[in-house]
C-alpha cells in the first residue's frame, strides 16, 4: 500500500498531501489541533514532559468537534505528543484507553530503547486504534528506532525545525532521502512489502506549500510544521511571542538552536544533545558576551513581568522558532493555514509537472 493511502486508511478525515501541526509543548492545545484536523489536517495536542494537562485538553477537543458536527471516526481525530524523557508512561496509556486519540507521538526519549515500552503499550491499550509516531533526527535514529519499535510514521526532524532538536543535524532536503535509503537497505523489499516501512513526513523549515512540494520529492508523504502555525490565533502564546515570529526574517541568521534559553528559563532536564532554536535576542546575546547566568535569570524574570513588551530582538522571552521564520508573514486560521499550504503545495507540484 502507498504512504498516502496508508495514511488515508489511519487518519480518514484527512487530505493529500498531509498536513499535520506540531505537538508544541503547552502551546498546540485543543483549539489548535482540532481547527487542523478540521481542515483534512492532523493536529497534535503538545503535552511535554508532563501530561497531568492533557485529560482536560482530551474533553475540550471532544467538545470542539461534538459543537462542530464533525463526523468522528473510530478514534478522536487529533494526537497527543509527549516528550519521552519526562513523561508518565502509564498516566499516558490510561488516557489513550479512555480516549483513543488518533496518535501518539514520541520524542527525544533519553535512550532509544525506551520507546519500546511506549510503542508496545500504546498499540495494547487501544487494540492498534491510536498510531505511533516517533520524531527523529538522524539517519542513525531513524533505522534504530525503525528496527526496535516499527512505528507507523517516522517523522524526519531537520536541522530548521523550530523548538528543540538535535544539536548536530542536517537539512531535511538531504536528511529525508538518506532516512528513506537507509530504510530501505535496513528493512529490504520485503520490509517494504510487509508494511514495516514507516510512513515518512518530512518537518523543519516547511513554513509554505512551497516546501510541502520539496519535502513530497524528497520522498514524504506529508509534512509537520511548528513554526507556521505560531501565527495562528489558536496558539497558545502570547502577543509578544506572536508580533515576534511574524516580524522575524531571514531566520537562518537571525534565529539559533542553544542550550542559553533553556538555561534562562529551567528547562534543563533534556537529554545531551538536544538545543532549542529560536530567535537570537537581547538574554542570548548577554550569555554569549558573558553575562553571569544568575543575572542573566533576574533579567529574564524581570521580563516576564513586562508582558508583551518582552519580546523582540532586544527583548529578552524566548521566541522558540524555526529558520522558515521569515516565509511566516501574518497571521492567520489554523484551518485556513492548513488547507492553503496543502493547495499551495498541489498547485506547485501541477505546475512543475507541466514544466518538465
Ligand atoms: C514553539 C515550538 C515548540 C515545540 N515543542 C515541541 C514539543 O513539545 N515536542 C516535540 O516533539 N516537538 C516540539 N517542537 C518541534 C516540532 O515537533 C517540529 O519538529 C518543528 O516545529 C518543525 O519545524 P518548524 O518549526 O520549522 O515547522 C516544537 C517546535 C516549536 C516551534
Amino acid at each position: 500500500m502507498s504512504p498516502e493511502n496508508r495514511l488515508k486508511e489511519d487518519y480518514p478525515w484527512t487530505q493529500s498531501p498531509l498536513i499535520a501541526c506540531a505537538p508544541m509543548r503547552l502551546i498546540a492545545l485543543a483549539p489548535l489541533a482540532v481547527e487542523v484536523s478540521k481542515a483534512g489536517g492532523l493536529g497534535f495536542i503538545g503535552a511535554g514532559n508532563d501530561v497531568s494537562m492533557l485529560e482536560p485538553e482530551l474533553q475540550k477537543a471532544q467538545q470542539l468537534f461534538a459543537a462542530a458536527e464533525h463526523p468522528l471516526p473510530d478514534t478522536l481525530p487529533i494526537g497527543v505528543g509527549v516528550l519521552n524523557w519526562g513523561a508518565d508512561l502509564d498516566a499516558t496509556l490510561a488516557l489513550l484507553r479512555t480516549y483513543r486519540p488518533a496518535a501518539l507521538w514520541l520524542f527525544a526519549a533519553r535512550k532509544l530503547s525506551d520507546l519500546q515500552a511506549w510503542t508496545q503499550g500504546a498499540r495494547d491499550a487501544t487494540a492498534g486504534a491510536t498510531k505511533v509516531w516517533i520524531q527523529v533526527g538522524s539517519v542513525a535514529d531513524a533505522v534504530a528506532v525503525t528496527l526496535l519499535c516499527a512505528p507507523d510514521v517516522l517523522v524526519v526532524q531537520g536541522q530548521d525545525a523550530g523548538g528543540h532538536g538535535l544539536e548536530r543535524g542536517a537539512g531535511i532536503v538531504s536528511l529525508v532521502p538518506e532516512v528513506h535509503d537507509a530504510l530501505l537497505a535496513a528493512l529490504g523489499p520485503e520490509g517494504e512489502a510487509e508494511g514495516k516501512m514507516p510512513v515518512l513526513l518530512a518537518a523543519g523549515g516547511i513554513s509554505e506549500g512551497r516546501g510541502v512540494a520539496a519535502a513530497l520529492a524528497l520522498g514524504a508523504a506529508g509534512v509537520v510544521m511548528g513554526t507556521r502555525y505560531l501565527a495562528s490565533p489558536e496558539a497558545e502564546i502570547s502577543r509578544g511571542y506572536r508580533d515576534e515570529v511574524v516580524r522575524a526574517s531571514d531566520g537562518g541568521q537571525t534565529t539559533v538552536r542553544s542550550g542559553v534559553y533553556d538555561k534562562l528559563r529551567g528547562t534543563i532536564d533534556w537529554p545531551p544533545g538536544y538545543g532549542g532554536r529560536g530567535v537570537i535576542n537581547r538574554s542570548y546575546h548577554d550569555a554569549i558576551g558573558g553575562m553571569d547566568h544568575e543575572e542573566n535569570v533576574r533579567l529574564y524574570n524581570e521580563a516576564m513581568k513586562s508582558g508583551d513588551k518582552g519580546w523582540g530582538v532586544e527583548g529578552r522571552l524566548t521566541t522558540y522558532a524555526g529558520t522558515g521564520v521569515g516565509l511566516v508573514k501574518g497571521v492567520k486560521g489554523a484551518k485556513e493555514i492548513t488547507q492553503e499550504v496543502r493547495e499551495d503545495a498541489k498547485r506547485v507540484l501541477k505546475s512543475l509537472g507541466s514544466r518538465l
